[in-house]
Protein backbone atom coordinates (compact mmCIF):
# COMPACT_ATOMS: atom_id res chain seq x y z
CA UNK A 1 0.00 0.00 0.00
CA UNK A 2 1.05 3.28 -1.17
CA UNK A 3 0.89 5.57 2.19
CA UNK A 4 0.34 9.38 0.71
CA UNK A 5 1.11 12.16 3.02
CA UNK A 6 -2.19 13.54 3.84
CA UNK A 7 -3.18 16.31 1.62
CA UNK A 8 -4.26 19.69 3.16
CA UNK A 9 -8.11 19.62 2.44
CA UNK A 10 -8.46 22.84 4.22
CA UNK A 11 -5.65 25.32 5.34
CA UNK A 12 -7.39 26.87 8.83
CA UNK A 13 -4.90 26.80 11.57
CA UNK A 14 -4.17 30.96 10.27
CA UNK A 15 -8.17 31.71 9.38
CA UNK A 16 -8.56 35.58 11.50
CA UNK A 17 -12.19 34.21 12.57
CA UNK A 18 -10.51 30.81 13.97
CA UNK A 19 -7.49 32.67 15.04
CA UNK A 20 -9.70 35.33 16.96
CA UNK A 21 -12.27 32.90 18.10
CA UNK A 22 -9.66 30.97 20.42
CA UNK A 23 -8.15 33.77 21.70
CA UNK A 24 -5.30 34.46 19.30
CA UNK A 25 -4.05 37.51 17.49
CA UNK A 26 -5.45 37.30 13.79
CA UNK A 27 -3.53 38.82 11.11
CA UNK A 28 -6.77 41.07 10.06
CA UNK A 29 -9.33 41.86 11.88
CA UNK A 30 -12.18 38.79 10.89
CA UNK A 31 -15.74 39.88 9.95
CA UNK A 32 -18.84 37.91 8.71
CA UNK A 33 -22.27 39.22 8.55
CA UNK A 34 -25.21 37.54 9.21
CA UNK A 35 -27.58 36.98 7.06
CA UNK A 36 -24.45 37.46 4.89
CA UNK A 37 -26.44 35.17 1.70
CA UNK A 38 -30.07 36.01 0.74
CA UNK A 39 -31.99 38.37 -0.70
CA UNK A 40 -29.59 41.11 -0.60
CA UNK A 41 -27.65 39.60 -3.34
CA UNK A 42 -29.23 39.22 -7.09
CA UNK A 43 -27.29 36.34 -7.70
CA UNK A 44 -29.17 34.57 -4.35
CA UNK A 45 -32.85 35.75 -5.62
CA UNK A 46 -31.75 34.61 -9.39
CA UNK A 47 -30.81 30.96 -7.71
CA UNK A 48 -33.90 30.74 -6.11
CA UNK A 49 -36.13 31.84 -8.27
CA UNK A 50 -39.24 29.57 -8.40
CA UNK A 51 -37.64 27.15 -5.70
CA UNK A 52 -39.27 27.68 -2.26
CA UNK A 53 -37.07 28.64 1.04
CA UNK A 54 -37.67 25.22 2.78
CA UNK A 55 -37.15 23.35 -0.18
CA UNK A 56 -33.74 25.22 -0.78
CA UNK A 57 -32.20 24.32 2.50
CA UNK A 58 -32.84 20.45 1.72
CA UNK A 59 -31.59 20.38 -1.46
CA UNK A 60 -27.53 20.11 -1.11
CA UNK A 61 -25.88 21.78 -4.38
CA UNK A 62 -28.41 24.80 -3.51
CA UNK A 63 -27.23 24.69 0.09
CA UNK A 64 -23.58 24.68 -0.90
CA UNK A 65 -23.73 27.10 -3.64
CA UNK A 66 -26.08 29.69 -1.80
CA UNK A 67 -23.66 29.41 1.29
CA UNK A 68 -20.44 30.35 -1.26
CA UNK A 69 -22.17 33.75 -3.19
CA UNK A 70 -21.63 35.63 -0.48
CA UNK A 71 -17.64 34.19 0.47
CA UNK A 72 -16.84 35.03 -3.17
CA UNK A 73 -18.97 38.23 -3.50
CA UNK A 74 -17.99 40.03 -0.27
CA UNK A 75 -14.17 38.02 0.91
CA UNK A 76 -15.99 37.76 4.30
CA UNK A 77 -14.06 35.81 7.15
CA UNK A 78 -16.11 33.04 7.72
CA UNK A 79 -18.78 31.38 5.33
CA UNK A 80 -22.19 30.20 7.37
CA UNK A 81 -24.37 27.20 6.25
CA UNK A 82 -27.43 28.51 4.19
CA UNK A 83 -30.39 27.13 6.23
CA UNK A 84 -32.99 28.22 8.86
CA UNK A 85 -33.70 27.57 12.22
CA UNK A 86 -37.02 25.83 11.42
CA UNK A 87 -35.11 23.41 9.41
CA UNK A 88 -34.66 20.14 12.18
CA UNK A 89 -38.34 20.88 12.93
CA UNK A 90 -39.30 20.45 9.75
CA UNK A 91 -36.98 17.23 8.93
CA UNK A 92 -38.26 15.92 12.60
CA UNK A 93 -41.85 16.03 11.12
CA UNK A 94 -43.92 19.27 12.30
CA UNK A 95 -45.72 20.44 9.80
CA UNK A 96 -44.49 24.29 9.10
CA UNK A 97 -43.86 26.56 6.30
CA UNK A 98 -41.51 29.11 5.58
CA UNK A 99 -43.66 31.92 4.32
CA UNK A 100 -41.67 34.93 2.25
CA UNK A 101 -42.17 38.50 3.84
CA UNK A 102 -43.81 36.45 6.84
CA UNK A 103 -41.09 33.93 7.99
CA UNK A 104 -42.15 30.63 9.37
CA UNK A 105 -45.49 29.35 10.27
CA UNK A 106 -46.55 26.46 12.08
CA UNK A 107 -49.86 24.19 11.37
CA UNK A 108 -50.82 23.43 14.59
CA UNK A 109 -49.75 25.57 17.25
CA UNK A 110 -48.66 23.62 20.20
CA UNK A 111 -49.82 25.02 23.62
CA UNK A 112 -50.45 21.82 25.93
CA UNK A 113 -49.25 19.18 27.30
CA UNK A 114 -51.10 16.98 24.73
CA UNK A 115 -49.35 18.51 21.81
CA UNK A 116 -45.56 18.49 23.53
CA UNK A 117 -45.50 14.92 24.84
CA UNK A 118 -46.76 14.49 20.72
CA UNK A 119 -43.68 16.04 19.10
CA UNK A 120 -41.43 14.03 17.37
CA UNK A 121 -37.36 14.20 17.82
CA UNK A 122 -34.91 14.11 15.06
CA UNK A 123 -32.60 11.27 13.31
CA UNK A 124 -29.67 12.17 12.05
CA UNK A 125 -30.72 11.31 8.82
CA UNK A 126 -33.67 12.99 8.18
CA UNK A 127 -31.12 15.97 8.28
CA UNK A 128 -29.09 14.38 6.24
CA UNK A 129 -29.46 16.47 2.93
CA UNK A 130 -28.19 19.57 5.20
CA UNK A 131 -25.13 17.36 5.91
CA UNK A 132 -24.48 16.45 2.53
CA UNK A 133 -24.54 20.34 2.04
CA UNK A 134 -21.79 20.82 4.59
CA UNK A 135 -19.31 18.04 3.39
CA UNK A 136 -19.95 19.77 -0.15
CA UNK A 137 -18.96 22.95 1.44
CA UNK A 138 -16.00 21.81 3.34
CA UNK A 139 -14.58 20.24 -0.27
CA UNK A 140 -14.99 23.77 -1.77
CA UNK A 141 -13.89 26.16 1.21
CA UNK A 142 -9.80 25.48 1.61
CA UNK A 143 -9.36 28.26 3.46
CA UNK A 144 -12.53 29.80 4.70
CA UNK A 145 -14.02 28.46 7.68
CA UNK A 146 -17.52 26.76 8.18
CA UNK A 147 -19.66 28.05 10.54
CA UNK A 148 -23.25 26.09 11.39
CA UNK A 149 -25.57 26.92 13.27
CA UNK A 150 -29.28 26.04 14.80
CA UNK A 151 -32.36 27.92 16.81
CA UNK A 152 -31.89 28.32 20.36
CA UNK A 153 -34.82 26.09 22.70
CA UNK A 154 -36.69 29.34 23.14
CA UNK A 155 -36.97 30.85 19.62
CA UNK A 156 -37.85 27.59 18.61
CA UNK A 157 -40.33 27.40 21.39
CA UNK A 158 -41.78 31.09 20.07
CA UNK A 159 -42.36 29.79 16.63
CA UNK A 160 -43.81 26.93 18.09
CA UNK A 161 -46.06 27.88 20.48
CA UNK A 162 -47.43 30.97 18.44
CA UNK A 163 -47.92 29.57 15.65
CA UNK A 164 -45.41 32.40 13.45
CA UNK A 165 -43.48 35.60 13.97
CA UNK A 166 -44.71 37.10 17.05
CA UNK A 167 -43.96 41.01 18.31
CA UNK A 168 -45.02 40.53 21.78
CA UNK A 169 -44.53 36.26 22.76
CA UNK A 170 -47.66 36.54 24.78
CA UNK A 171 -49.01 32.91 24.66
CA UNK A 172 -44.99 31.73 25.05
CA UNK A 173 -44.60 33.52 28.00
CA UNK A 174 -48.01 32.25 29.39
CA UNK A 175 -47.30 29.16 29.36
CA UNK A 176 -43.33 29.26 30.52
CA UNK A 177 -45.32 31.48 33.35
CA UNK A 178 -48.53 29.38 33.71
CA UNK A 179 -47.29 25.75 33.10
CA UNK A 180 -43.40 25.71 33.82
CA UNK A 181 -43.81 21.70 33.62
CA UNK A 182 -45.45 21.85 30.49
CA UNK A 183 -43.01 24.21 28.94
CA UNK A 184 -39.86 22.64 30.66
CA UNK A 185 -40.99 19.56 28.92
CA UNK A 186 -41.18 21.30 25.57
CA UNK A 187 -37.51 22.87 26.14
CA UNK A 188 -36.40 19.38 26.86
CA UNK A 189 -37.45 18.03 23.19
CA UNK A 190 -36.11 21.12 21.53
CA UNK A 191 -33.03 21.23 23.11
CA UNK A 192 -32.57 17.24 21.80
CA UNK A 193 -33.58 18.41 18.64
CA UNK A 194 -31.21 21.39 18.47
CA UNK A 195 -28.18 19.45 20.18
CA UNK A 196 -28.97 16.32 17.15
CA UNK A 197 -29.33 19.10 14.64
CA UNK A 198 -25.69 20.96 15.60
CA UNK A 199 -24.22 17.14 15.77
CA UNK A 200 -24.92 16.43 12.62
CA UNK A 201 -23.36 19.61 10.71
CA UNK A 202 -20.65 18.88 13.37
CA UNK A 203 -20.03 15.24 12.13
CA UNK A 204 -20.01 16.36 8.67
CA UNK A 205 -17.02 19.05 9.31
CA UNK A 206 -18.41 22.88 10.38
CA UNK A 207 -15.74 24.46 11.99
CA UNK A 208 -17.80 26.47 14.98
CA UNK A 209 -21.15 27.02 15.71
CA UNK A 210 -23.55 29.98 16.65
CA UNK A 211 -26.88 29.36 18.58
CA UNK A 212 -29.33 31.92 17.49
CA UNK A 213 -31.75 32.65 20.75
CA UNK A 214 -32.82 35.91 18.56
CA UNK A 215 -36.05 36.69 20.42
CA UNK A 216 -34.71 36.12 23.48
CA UNK A 217 -34.43 39.56 24.45
CA UNK A 218 -38.26 39.55 25.38
CA UNK A 219 -37.54 38.22 28.90
CA UNK A 220 -36.04 39.12 31.77
CA UNK A 221 -32.88 38.10 33.39
CA UNK A 222 -35.15 36.46 36.19
CA UNK A 223 -37.50 34.89 33.51
CA UNK A 224 -34.27 33.58 31.25
CA UNK A 225 -32.53 32.39 34.36
CA UNK A 226 -35.66 30.18 35.16
CA UNK A 227 -36.78 29.00 31.92
CA UNK A 228 -34.57 28.89 28.97
CA UNK A 229 -30.94 29.05 30.81
CA UNK A 230 -30.99 25.65 31.87
CA UNK A 231 -31.88 24.12 28.66
CA UNK A 232 -29.12 26.70 26.27
CA UNK A 233 -26.73 25.48 29.16
CA UNK A 234 -27.18 22.21 27.61
CA UNK A 235 -27.40 22.93 23.92
CA UNK A 236 -23.40 24.28 24.58
CA UNK A 237 -22.42 21.23 26.99
CA UNK A 238 -23.04 18.74 24.83
CA UNK A 239 -21.53 19.65 21.97
CA UNK A 240 -18.68 20.87 23.95
CA UNK A 241 -16.65 17.77 23.09
CA UNK A 242 -16.55 18.75 19.50
CA UNK A 243 -13.97 21.18 20.32
CA UNK A 244 -15.11 24.20 18.20
CA UNK A 245 -15.78 27.34 18.90
CA UNK A 246 -19.04 28.14 20.12
CA UNK A 247 -21.09 31.50 19.43
CA UNK A 248 -24.66 32.46 21.23
CA UNK A 249 -26.51 35.38 19.56
CA UNK A 250 -29.58 37.32 20.45
CA UNK A 251 -31.13 40.30 19.54
CA UNK A 252 -31.84 42.67 22.86
CA UNK A 253 -30.23 40.79 24.96
CA UNK A 254 -28.12 43.94 26.97
CA UNK A 255 -29.83 42.48 30.14
CA UNK A 256 -28.56 38.92 29.65
CA UNK A 257 -25.21 39.10 28.51
CA UNK A 258 -23.73 37.57 31.31
CA UNK A 259 -26.15 34.97 31.56
CA UNK A 260 -26.19 34.21 27.54
CA UNK A 261 -22.10 33.60 28.13
CA UNK A 262 -22.53 31.29 31.45
CA UNK A 263 -24.69 29.03 29.47
CA UNK A 264 -21.61 28.01 28.23
CA UNK A 265 -20.79 29.82 24.48
CA UNK A 266 -16.94 30.41 23.43
CA UNK A 267 -17.79 33.70 22.12
CA UNK A 268 -20.98 36.28 23.13
CA UNK A 269 -23.13 37.66 19.88
CA UNK A 270 -23.99 41.11 20.78
CA UNK A 271 -26.35 43.66 18.91
CA UNK A 272 -25.93 47.51 18.80
CA UNK A 273 -27.36 48.90 21.23
CA UNK A 274 -25.10 47.50 23.93
CA UNK A 275 -21.25 49.17 23.11
CA UNK A 276 -18.53 46.25 23.63
CA UNK A 277 -16.67 48.36 26.20
CA UNK A 278 -19.68 47.24 28.03
CA UNK A 279 -20.70 44.20 27.12
CA UNK A 280 -17.22 43.19 28.02
CA UNK A 281 -17.81 44.35 31.51
CA UNK A 282 -21.15 41.77 31.95
CA UNK A 283 -20.38 39.23 30.13
CA UNK A 284 -16.68 39.12 32.10
CA UNK A 285 -13.20 38.38 30.87
CA UNK A 286 -12.54 35.19 29.47
CA UNK A 287 -14.93 35.03 26.30
CA UNK A 288 -14.54 36.47 22.92
CA UNK A 289 -17.21 39.33 21.37
CA UNK A 290 -19.38 39.27 18.49
CA UNK A 291 -20.58 42.29 16.61
CA UNK A 292 -22.06 45.26 16.44
CA UNK A 293 -22.58 47.62 13.93
CA UNK A 294 -26.47 48.14 13.63
CA UNK A 295 -27.63 46.92 9.78
CA UNK A 296 -29.61 50.28 9.27
CA UNK A 297 -25.82 52.10 9.30
CA UNK A 298 -25.51 50.21 5.58
CA UNK A 299 -27.84 52.61 4.45
CA UNK A 300 -26.31 55.87 6.30
CA UNK A 301 -24.08 56.37 2.98
CA UNK A 302 -20.03 55.75 3.63
CA UNK A 303 -18.93 58.50 6.00
CA UNK A 304 -21.61 57.05 8.46
CA UNK A 305 -20.24 53.76 7.86
CA UNK A 306 -16.66 54.87 8.35
CA UNK A 307 -17.07 56.40 11.49
CA UNK A 308 -19.45 53.39 13.21
CA UNK A 309 -17.05 50.98 11.93
CA UNK A 310 -14.22 53.00 13.70
CA UNK A 311 -16.29 53.76 17.17
CA UNK A 312 -16.78 49.85 16.95
CA UNK A 313 -13.05 48.84 16.10
CA UNK A 314 -11.94 51.06 19.08
CA UNK A 315 -14.68 49.76 21.46
CA UNK A 316 -13.84 46.34 20.95
CA UNK A 317 -10.29 47.12 21.25
CA UNK A 318 -11.24 48.29 24.84
CA UNK A 319 -12.67 45.38 25.47
CA UNK A 320 -9.89 43.31 25.01
CA UNK A 321 -8.04 45.42 26.90
CA UNK A 322 -10.97 44.53 29.81
CA UNK A 323 -9.85 40.85 29.22
CA UNK A 324 -12.42 39.78 26.36
CA UNK A 325 -10.36 37.00 24.63
CA UNK A 326 -10.95 38.50 20.85
CA UNK A 327 -13.21 40.34 18.62
CA UNK A 328 -15.16 39.19 15.60
CA UNK A 329 -16.48 42.26 13.66
CA UNK A 330 -20.46 41.46 12.37
CA UNK A 331 -23.46 43.20 12.61
CA UNK A 332 -25.84 43.61 16.01
CA UNK A 333 -28.39 41.66 13.66
CA UNK A 334 -28.90 40.62 9.97
CA UNK A 335 -28.26 42.07 6.98
CA UNK A 336 -31.27 43.50 5.82
CA UNK A 337 -32.99 42.21 1.99
CA UNK A 338 -32.73 45.59 0.54
CA UNK A 339 -29.04 46.77 1.53
CA UNK A 340 -26.54 47.67 -1.17
CA UNK A 341 -24.69 44.35 -1.82
CA UNK A 342 -21.51 46.66 -2.89
CA UNK A 343 -21.72 48.85 0.01
CA UNK A 344 -21.46 45.04 1.69
CA UNK A 345 -18.27 44.40 0.35
CA UNK A 346 -16.90 48.01 0.58
CA UNK A 347 -17.42 47.47 4.58
CA UNK A 348 -15.45 44.09 4.68
CA UNK A 349 -12.58 45.92 2.78
CA UNK A 350 -12.67 48.81 5.26
CA UNK A 351 -13.04 46.47 8.30
CA UNK A 352 -10.18 44.19 7.20
CA UNK A 353 -7.86 47.77 6.36
CA UNK A 354 -8.00 48.63 10.40
CA UNK A 355 -5.34 47.22 12.44
CA UNK A 356 -6.06 43.77 14.20
CA UNK A 357 -6.49 43.95 17.43
CA UNK A 358 -3.22 42.53 19.63
O1 LIG B 1 -27.00 34.13 8.01
C1 LIG B 1 -27.03 33.51 6.92
O2 LIG B 1 -26.60 34.01 5.85
C2 LIG B 1 -27.49 32.07 6.91
C3 LIG B 1 -28.83 31.88 6.67
C4 LIG B 1 -29.94 31.99 7.71
C5 LIG B 1 -31.29 32.01 7.32
N1 LIG B 1 -32.07 31.95 8.44
C6 LIG B 1 -31.75 32.04 5.93
C7 LIG B 1 -33.07 32.63 5.65
C8 LIG B 1 -29.90 31.99 9.11
C9 LIG B 1 -28.70 32.00 10.03
C10 LIG B 1 -31.26 31.96 9.56
C11 LIG B 1 -31.66 31.90 10.96
C12 LIG B 1 -33.00 32.35 11.34
N2 LIG B 1 -34.20 32.08 10.76
C13 LIG B 1 -33.25 33.08 12.52
C14 LIG B 1 -32.21 33.51 13.50
C15 LIG B 1 -31.44 34.66 12.99
C16 LIG B 1 -32.18 35.96 13.10
O3 LIG B 1 -32.37 36.58 12.05
O4 LIG B 1 -32.48 36.35 14.23
C17 LIG B 1 -34.63 33.31 12.60
C18 LIG B 1 -35.37 34.05 13.66
C19 LIG B 1 -35.22 32.65 11.47
C20 LIG B 1 -36.66 32.57 11.12
C21 LIG B 1 -36.89 33.18 9.79
N3 LIG B 1 -36.65 32.54 8.60
C22 LIG B 1 -37.26 34.52 9.50
C23 LIG B 1 -37.61 35.57 10.52
C24 LIG B 1 -37.25 34.66 8.09
C25 LIG B 1 -37.48 35.91 7.28
C26 LIG B 1 -38.86 35.99 6.68
C27 LIG B 1 -38.88 36.99 5.55
O5 LIG B 1 -39.12 36.57 4.41
O6 LIG B 1 -38.66 38.18 5.81
C28 LIG B 1 -36.87 33.41 7.56
C29 LIG B 1 -36.67 33.08 6.13
C30 LIG B 1 -35.24 33.10 5.71
N4 LIG B 1 -34.23 32.43 6.34
C31 LIG B 1 -34.72 33.75 4.57
C32 LIG B 1 -33.36 33.44 4.51
C33 LIG B 1 -32.36 33.84 3.46
C34 LIG B 1 -35.51 34.57 3.59
C35 LIG B 1 -36.24 33.64 2.67
C36 LIG B 1 -36.26 34.11 1.26
O7 LIG B 1 -35.19 34.38 0.69
O8 LIG B 1 -37.36 34.15 0.71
Amino acid sequence: MTVMSTPTRRRLSEAPFLVAATGGTPSRRPVWFMRQAGRSLPEYRELRAGVGMLASCFDPELVCEITMQPVRRHDVDAAILFSDIVVPLKAAGIDLDIVAGVGPVVAQPVRTADAVRALPRLRAEEVGAVAEGVRLLVRELSETPLIGFAGAPFTLASYLVEGGPSRHHERTKALMLGEPAVWHDLMGVLTDITVEFLRAQLAAGVDAIQLFDSWAGALSLAQYREFVLPHSERVFAEVAAAGVPRIHFGVGTGELLGAMGEAGADIVGVDWRTPLNQAVRRVGPGKGLQGNLDPAVLFAGSEVIEREVRRIAREADEAIALGATGHIFNLGHGVMPDTDPTVITDTVALIHSLPAPL
